[in-house]
């Protein structure tokens, strides 16, 4: 295996690397680079070439024949024509004549053409030339991943509590909304280990504060809640209210911790909160300072969060604003009908996440002032690193949950990530599922996207076949936007149903857990797509709606509505596994090919590879209830299991007695 690191330009220490490997001299083993304008990497495809890779982005497993952006934006619109999503994953593989792996470590805008404007041409681009460029050499794109993943670092681990199920809303405002949540789970028996707190927590959305009157002792109510089990996870925004008198902004403008404009002065975007400053995670003592805010939260019992808006999103700028009303005021004075209303649209519309304003502020970094377009991509994935960096001061031994929207490589050591702001749709159900192995070659391992649909009203089958996904997903959040449909699974008819889903959740974990486990701490994938465990197989090679877990099972989800049942492609025999609403087992040998096979809206089918096992466990209201002394295996007879279990709170990873031989007998 050869590892190669080009290096062009002056650029930007990223610190997604981890590793020191010696620069390569000269051409590029594979392609061609262009320096006439900006960066240009081109490749020539071979036709049954597939690529692999790019984490959180739009489309396939196989991004081959569209153009993405790595641009962190906030998008709440995935339609399939979005080039750029929240996080920048700067990393791919090409399978097939040639077989290599890319990473193109540089924060700013960069462009995949991968046979968009030629069939045949893999382009990467980027306006400047100051970049590290690692190349990858080996036998199969999964060696060519796992061979990456050592080169950025182990990736995040969770606590155990945060492989629960979670429910979130954003419009839950008062303790009640939060008491009826609980109960509404726990009369139901709905499995759930914890309940997400939005923006409404806080007082006028600012950070680390909570709202006087709903929350005048929180510490108490956060006890409450962990009596029934239940942990609360805030919400962290990256923008910092402009409020006179409010501690965090007042030591920040103190400090000249925000983001400048070019005169000095603090740059002010707008977001939530009104007009707000931007931290400058990019600077280690600002980053330093906003970490230990955590503390606040910590101090009086939180132990998980999850940090949003940090592309950083930006709803209005008072310039961007100002260049609008004169395109407004033009409009309304105009009696030749010589400004267009488009005109008028587009000035209003690109109030948010302009690039113009994007290119107005700074950041200090070890001295040098460093304009934020050039660095964009970094934002969340810094501020996350804040959070982690206060974690390890401030319970060195302890795990705690974060996940983040934005991000970059070199985040997955500090966090996982949620997938933003989906819809309640039957086709991005199935990206949830496409997604997932690419996040996991890019580092990312504790994902999930929200189950049921962030934006657009769900409907009771959607949530179910989204829940009996996220069965499978590390991160399991139902979660909605204000104004939607109320997606809690008691709100809907025939509780039982969604209770017997998330049961099949718990039933899971010790398994689940295990894998998820040992992919973090070998460096290995937790989703993979099929092709990665049957790299021969040429149907293997083109499916992307089914996903092997670990190494064990193969999942084939659900994904269209008023469907009794899916097509099934198996490359080698396997056992076809349903939990039955009743709690019982349904099992049946197939053998490898294709196969129709039923499944009812409140059964959660899966496939057991051949002469292989996983254990599972009687189900539990919560993780800490589960009992993993008395497991039962279902497989293969005579098929073994290593199991990894630890306590689920602590970092001590590496003890031996954390992995237990298992044999269905
Ligand atoms: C953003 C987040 C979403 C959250 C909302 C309000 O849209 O992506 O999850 O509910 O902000 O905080």
């Amino acid at each position: 295996m050869k590892m190669r690191k080009y290096v062009y330009g002056e650029p930007f220490e990223t610190e997604a690397v981890l590793r020191d490997i010696e620069i390569s001299e000269g051409n590029v083993a594979y392609g061609e680079v262009s320096l006439e304008e900006g960066f240009v990497f081109t490749y020539q495809m071979a036709e049954n070439d597939i690529v692999y890779g790019l984490g959180e982005a739009n489309r396939g497993i196989n991004k081959r024949g569209y153009c993405y952006i790595s641009n962190n934006t906030d998008i709440p619109e995935h339609t399939e024509d979005q080039r750029s999503l929240y996080g920048a994953h700067n990393f791919l593989v090409v399978s097939g004549e040639k077989t290599f792996g890319l990473f193109v470590d540089y924060p700013a805008r960069l462009t995949f053409d991968i046979g968009y404007t030629r069939m045949d041409t893999l382009t990467i681009r980027c306006e400047e030339a100051n970049l590290y460029l690692y190349l990858i050499e080996g036998e199969s794109a999964y060696e060519i991943v796992r061979a990456f993943r050592k080169l950025i670092g182990r990736s995040y681990i969770p606590p155990k509590f945060a492989f629960g199920y979670g429910q979130s809303r954003w419009g839950y405002v008062t303790k009640e909304d939060f008491y009826k949540v609980a109960e509404g789970y726990r009369k139901n028996h709905i499995p759930m280990d914890m309940i997400y707190m939005d923006i409404d927590y806080m007082q006028d959305y600012k950070d680390f504060t909570l709202n006087k009157k709903n929350f005048q002792d929180f510490p108490e109510f956060v006890q409450k809640m962990k009596e029934q089990n239940l942990r609360l996870v805030p919400i962290i925004d990256a923008g910092v209210k402009v409020e006179k008198g409010y501690e965090v902004y007042e030591e920040g403008v103190k400090n000249g911790y925000f983001c400048k404009r070019e005169d000095g002065s603090d740059f002010v975007a707008a977001v939530w909160p009104g007009d707000t400053h931007f931290p400058d995670m990019l600077n280690e003592d600002a980053r330093r300072w906003f970490g230990e805010k955590y503390r606040i939260l910590t101090e009086q019992g939180i132990e998980a969060f999850w940090n949003d808006m940090n592309e950083p999103a930006i709803f209005y700028t008072p310039e961007g604003v100002k260049k609008a009303q004169e395109v407004v005021k033009r409009f309304l004075q105009d009696t030749e009908g010589e400004t267009s209303i488009f005109e008028v649209r587009d000035a209003i519309m690109n109030l948010a996440n302009n690039k113009e304003d994007y290119q107005s502020f700074y950041h200090q970094v070890n001295g040098t002032r460093i304009r934020h377009d050039k660095v964009h991509n970094l934002f969340g994935y810094y501020m996350t690193r804040a959070a982690g960096e206060a974690f390890e001061r401030i319970a060195p031994e302890k795990r705690f949950l974060m996940f983040s929207r934005s991000s970059y490589i070199g985040m997955h050591r500090y966090g996982g990530i949620w997938t933003g702001d989906n819809k309640a749709w039957w086709s991005h159900l199935l990206l949830n599922i496409k997604m997932m192995p690419s996040l996991n070659m890019c580092g990312f391992l504790y994902t999930g996207a929200d189950l049921g649909g962030f934006g657009a009203d769900t409907t009771r089958d959607l949530l179910l076949r989204w829940l009996a996904l996220g069965v499978f997903t590390p991160l399991m959040r139902n979660h909605a936007a204000l104004g939607t449909r109320e997606q809690e699974c008691y709100q809907f008819e025939n509780i039982a149903d969604f209770r017997h889903i998330i049961e099949v959740r718990y039933r899971l974990i010790p398994y689940l857990y295990s894998e998820y486990m040992k992919a973090a701490l070998d460096d290995d994938l937790y989703f993979k797509p099929l092709a990665f465990t049957y790299p021969k197989d040429s149907m293997a090679l083109q499916v992307e709606d089914q996903l092997m877990l670990g190494n064990e099972i193969m999942i084939a989800p659900i994904y269209t509505q008023n469907a009794k049942g899916r097509y099934v492609y198996l490359p080698e025999e396997m056992k076809f596994v349903k939990f039955l609403s009743d709690g019982t087992l349904y099992e049946q040998i197939l053998p490898a090919g294709h196969h129709y096979v039923e499944i009812a809206l409140n059964e959660v089918p899966l496939f057991i590879r051949q002469n292989k096992c996983i254990p599972i466990a009687s189900s539990a209201e919560y993780v800490e209830a589960i009992d993993t002394k008395n497991l039962t295996l279902i497989g293969y007879q005579n098929a073994e299991y290593t199991l990894y279990e630890d306590d689920g709170i602590h970092k001590t990873y590496d003890n031996p007695s954390n992995l237990k031989k298992l044999i269905l007998k």
